[in-house]
C-alpha cells in the first residue's frame, strides 16, 4: 500500500482515503463519492476495510461484527473505488498476540465524554488505527461521516495535533426513509427493534423543535428524551448530551446551533445518532 501511494504521489495523483470497517451501506458510499469529488477523476480513491480489534471493548461485538467481502467489493467497484486496502491483523498490530505491540495514539480531551464514558478504550483504538491508515495510504484528504460526530472531532484534533499533512472532510449522515441513520449494526435488529430504532431521530427532532424558539435547560431536554425512549419496550437510553458542535463543550442551557448526540440500546444493539439543533 505504501509503495503504491508513494508512486501515485510521484505521478502527482491525489489520494483520497475512506476508512471503514466494511459491511458497506449508502453512508459509506456517500463518503466514496465525496472522496472522488475531492481528488478528481485522475485521483486515487482508497477505501480501507478493517475491523479494528483495538476499538472494541472486551464484551463488545468484535467477533460477530457483520462481514460480507464479496458484496463490499462489488459496491466498491460500482462506486468507482480504485483500491480496497484490506490490511491483516499482522500488518496493523505486529506481535499483538505475543504482547509485543505497544504503541498507541491517545487524544486526551475530546474523547473523554459521551462514547468515551460508555466505551473507555474505544477512541484509543480509533485514533491509533486511523493514524496508522494515514501512514499506510498517505492521503491528501480523508473522509469521515457526521454520523460519528465525536469520532470526527477527535480525528480532526489528532490530525492537527500530530501535524498529519492532510485535510479531514466530514460528510453528512445518510438516513433510511424513516429517518434512521444507516449503520452496519442495523443488521443486528429484528423487525420490531428496527421499528423502535426511530426513537433516536424522533428524539433529535423533538429537541430541535423544543429549542427552535427559546433556550431550554439541558435537564429538561434530557427528560424529554428519556420519556420518548421509555415508550419503546425494547429501548434503553445509554446517554444523551447537548454540546458545542466543534469544541464538544457541554451545554447546560441549550439553544439553536448546539449539537445533540445520543446512544440507545434497542434490544442488545447499541445505536448512536446526532444532529444540529
Ligand atoms: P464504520 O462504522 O465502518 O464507518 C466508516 C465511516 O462511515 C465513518 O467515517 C462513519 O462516520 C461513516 N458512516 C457510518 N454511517 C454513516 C451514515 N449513515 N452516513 C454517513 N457516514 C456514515 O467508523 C468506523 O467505521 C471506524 O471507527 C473507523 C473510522 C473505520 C476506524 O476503525
Amino acid at each position: 500500500m505504501q509503495r503504491a501511494a508513494v508512486a501515485w504521489r510521484q505521478q502527482g495523483r491525489r489520494i483520497g482515503l475512506v476508512p471503514t470497517m466494511g459491511y458497506l451501506h449508502d453512508g459509506h458510499i456517500s463518503l466514496v463519492r465525496e472522496a472522488r469529488k475531492r481528488v478528481g477523476p485522475d485521483g486515487a480513491v482508497v477505501l480501507s476495510l478493517y475491523v479494528n480489534p483495538t476499538q472494541f471493548g472486551p464484551t463488545e461485538d468484535l467477533s460477530r461484527y457483520p462481514r460480507d467481502l464479496p458484496r463490499d467489493f462489488r459496491l466498491c467497484r460500482e462506486a468507482g473505488v480504485d483500491v480496497v486496502f484490506l490490511p491483516s491483523d499482522a500488518v496493523m498490530y505486529p506481535g499483538r498476540d505475543q504482547g509485543a505491540y505497544s504503541t498507541y495514539v491517545v487524544e486526551e480531551r475530546l474523547s473523554q465524554g459521551m462514547e468515551g464514558v460508555s466505551r473507555p478504550t474505544h477512541f484509543r483504538g480509533v485514533t491509533t488505527v486511523v493514524a496508522k491508515l494515514f501512514n499506510c495510504v498517505l492521503p491528501e484528504v480523508a473522509i469521515f461521516g457526521a454520523k460519528d460526530w465525536q469520532q470526527a472531532a477527535v480525528i480532526r484534533r489528532m490530525t492537527q495535533d500530530l501535524n498529519f499533512p492532510l485535510k479531514i472532510v466530514v460528510s453528512p449522515t445518510r438516513r433510511d426513509t424513516d429517518g434512521v441513520a444507516l449503520s452496519s449494526r442495523n443488521k443486528y435488529l429484528n423487525e420490531d427493534e428496527r421499528r423502535q430504532a426511530t426513537v433516536l431521530i424522533e428524539s433529535i427532532r423533538a429537541c430541535r423543535e423544543a429549542v427552535a424558539r427559546r433556550k431550554m435547560p439541558a435537564a429538561q431536554l434530557r427528560e424529554l428524551v428519556q420519556q420518548a425512549v421509555a415508550l419503546r419496550s425494547s429501548a434503553r437510553l445509554d446517554y444523551v448530551e447537548f454540546f458545542h458542535p466543534e469544541t464538544l463543550e457541554v451545554a447546560t442551557s441549550v439553544a439553536r446551533g448546539h449539537q445533540m448526540a445520543l446512544a440507545v440500546f434497542v434490544g442488545k444493539t447499541r445505536l448512536i445518532d446526532n444532529g444540529r439543533l
